[in-house]
């Protein structure tokens, strides 16, 4: 059978290492810390497990269709109606709904180049033309660069924001001068898979943007701040008329029994939630501090991870932390050879970190 001739070279999404996959190469280290995923490091909820024991019973049922309960939780927290909310099979598939509702073959997507590679990924899948524009030289989201970049045929602009893998952002007077900028017809997507994270007051987050009325739609998702990752759990924020027509091709229970009912616990488990954002913010600024001192540029991240330049020494140091059971996400596939991205884990985990890179460093 013949593969449509565009895929013939697309390549699988590039995971970070499971556990299962550390574990089995880690032979007889007793303690792994699993920094490469960006995953919240306390775990699920314990509300959240217990939901989910109750809710065993009854995975022989499909959920709710219209998933209306949890999209009503959202919209509470939003401030918007049910309507203006979508749910997706991890925030991916809200991305894909934007591909299959609205991008027509040799329509024109912007990205920026690096960033969270589903945006090409999706775009290659469906024949959409992909521009990329580079980050600026302090390696954040180049607005100017991609208002030239601009054509008739631009239809969507996709941008993570905290940017992966930098976690950086931009302060809302650079947002809404773009906005003011860009054509009404082109819809700007922003990424908040790290949203709950950030803590620069003059950072804005999208939801503010559809308020007042701009072309957006935010993406979100379940798998970070709520420690979900693996039941896949994201959603969408936009206009009616956007989530009305990506509604449509949603497939009828994408979201499965279980996801929903942690969903709905983990938001209201505001004592985890708190946990998780001090420990994030927590060690983040340890982790930032501790790595400048050290001699290394690490740029300022508004997520859950961050990501250091250790120069040549970038190897060695993975290696070593790698020996110690502390597993990173190296960057040579995002263009940053030189880089690697650190999730921001447990204290003793950060401590020991900085630890080995010291050691190593020193040895
Ligand atoms: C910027 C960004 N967007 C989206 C996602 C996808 O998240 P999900 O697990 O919700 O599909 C990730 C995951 O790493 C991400 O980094």
């Amino acid at each position: 059978m013949k593969v449509k001739p565009w895929l013939s070279h697309l390549k699988p999404y590039p995971p970070g290492k499971t556990l299962e996959e550390i574990l089995k190469e880690s032979g007889s280290l007793t303690t792994i810390y699993k920094l490469n995923s960006n995953e919240n490091p306390l775990g699920p909820s314990p509300k959240v497990i217990e939901a989910l024991r109750k809710s065993l019973s009854e995975i022989h049922l499909y959920p709710e269709a219209s998933y209306l309960t949890l999209r009503k939780a959202l919209s509470e927290k939003w401030e918007v109606f049910p309507e203006e909310v979508i749910l997706g099979n991890g925030s991916n598939e809200v991305i894909e709904f934007l591909f299959k509702a609205y991008l027509f073959e040799g329509d024109e997507i912007i990205v920026s180049e690096p960033s969270f590679l589903m945006y090409t990924k999706f775009a290659e899948i469906y024949g959409v033309n992909i521009k990329r524009v580079s980050l600026t030289g302090e390696l954040c989201h180049d607005l100017e660069g991609i208002l030239k970049a601009l054509s008739p045929k631009t239809k969507m602009i996709f941008l993570d924001h905290p940017h992966n893998p930098t976690g950086q952002c931009l302060k809302r007077k650079d947002w809404e001068a773009f906005f003011q900028r860009l054509p009404k017809e082109v819809l700007v997507v922003m990424d908040e898979a790290y949203g709950e994270f950030i803590e620069d007051e003059e950072v804005p987050l999208g939801i503010e943007f559809i308020k007042k009325g701009y072309p957006v739609m935010v993406v979100r998702t379940f798998s970070k701040f709520y420690g979900l990752a693996g039941l896949r759990l994201g959603y969408g924020l936009g206009r009616k008329e956007i989530i009305q027509e990506l509604e449509k091709v949603r497939q009828p229970f994408n979201v499965n029994l279980l996801a929903v009912k942690a969903g709905l616990s983990v938001l209201s488990d505001l004592e985890y939630q708190k946990k998780t954002r001090e420990l994030v913010l927590t060690g983040r600024k340890f982790l930032t501090k501790a790595l400048s001192e050290l001699g290394f540029k690490v740029y300022p991240s508004e997520a859950n991870f961050i990501m250091g330049d250790f120069g040549k020494r970038v190897d060695q140091i993975y290696e070593a932390l790698l020996s110690a059971g502390i597993f990173v996400r190296p960057l040579k596939a995002y263009g940053f050879p030189t880089s690697l991205r650190i999730t921001i884990g447990i204290e003793e985990a950060n401590a020991k970190l900085i630890e080995v890179i010291k050691r190593t460093i020193s040895g």
